[in-house]
């Protein structure tokens, strides 16, 4: 593979792990997963993780990944790169797994002392991409070993963070967002 195969295969076996984060903010709202529970002085996960938001989100991750494998022929045409076909497995555990390393992130950052919304480097960046490439590595290692190679990751490790806060200031300007992070 190219540098530009690698970039393509990756962003497009990232999507449906990428997608759940931006349209939680769109569909978030309703009741906290954590019911209003504190631990010690700080909120378990805070009003930011909410039932409404974990559920849209994942779903538009599994939906995407399902639209990407309708157009996967049409886009290898296309883009004259083989991109990956997402196995059922693969499509859950991406979407659902970057909601929950999303949420975990939420838990980690209340019990650090940062309330909703605050920042925290390197952690916001990355948390969705080790909670969605963890589940998939156990749940669909075949798959995952085909598609994530070592050259894939390291492409993953550096355009998500690109992605994030680039996505994050679109939304923050647009309104949608209360921080551009
Ligand atoms: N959201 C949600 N459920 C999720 C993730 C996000 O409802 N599991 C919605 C919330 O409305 C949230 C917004 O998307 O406020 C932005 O998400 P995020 O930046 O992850 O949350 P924050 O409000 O910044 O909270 P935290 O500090 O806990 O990350
Ligand atoms: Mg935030």
């Amino acid at each position: 593979m190219d540098v530009i195969e690698t970039v393509v295969v990756a962003f497009w076996a990232m999507l449906p792990a990428y997608v759940p984060n931006n349209a939680a903010v769109l569909f978030g709202g309703g009741r906290p997963i954590d019911g209003g529970r504190t631990w010690g002085d700080s909120r378990l996960l805070g009003d930011g993780k909410t039932w409404r938001g974990t559920a849209g989100g994942t779903a538009t991750g599994v939906a995407l990944a399902l639209g990407l494998n309708a157009v996967r022929p049409t886009a290898t045409d296309a883009l004259a790169v083989s991109v990956p076909e997402f196995p059922i497995v693969a499509a859950v555990t991406l979407a659902a797994g970057a909601m929950v390393g999303d949420v975990t992130a939420s838990f980690v950052k209340r019990r650090s002392g940062r309330e909703r919304g605050a920042a925290f480097p390197g952690l916001d960046q990355l948390d969705f991409v080790v909670g969605a490439l963890v589940p998939t590595a156990i749940l669909a290692p075949s798959w995952f070993g085909k598609t994530f190679t070592v050259p894939v990751l390291a492409v993953v490790l550096v355009i998500t963070p690109l992605l994030h806060v680039g996505t994050n200031v679109v939304a923050y300007y647009l309104g949608l967002k209360d921080e551009p992070w």
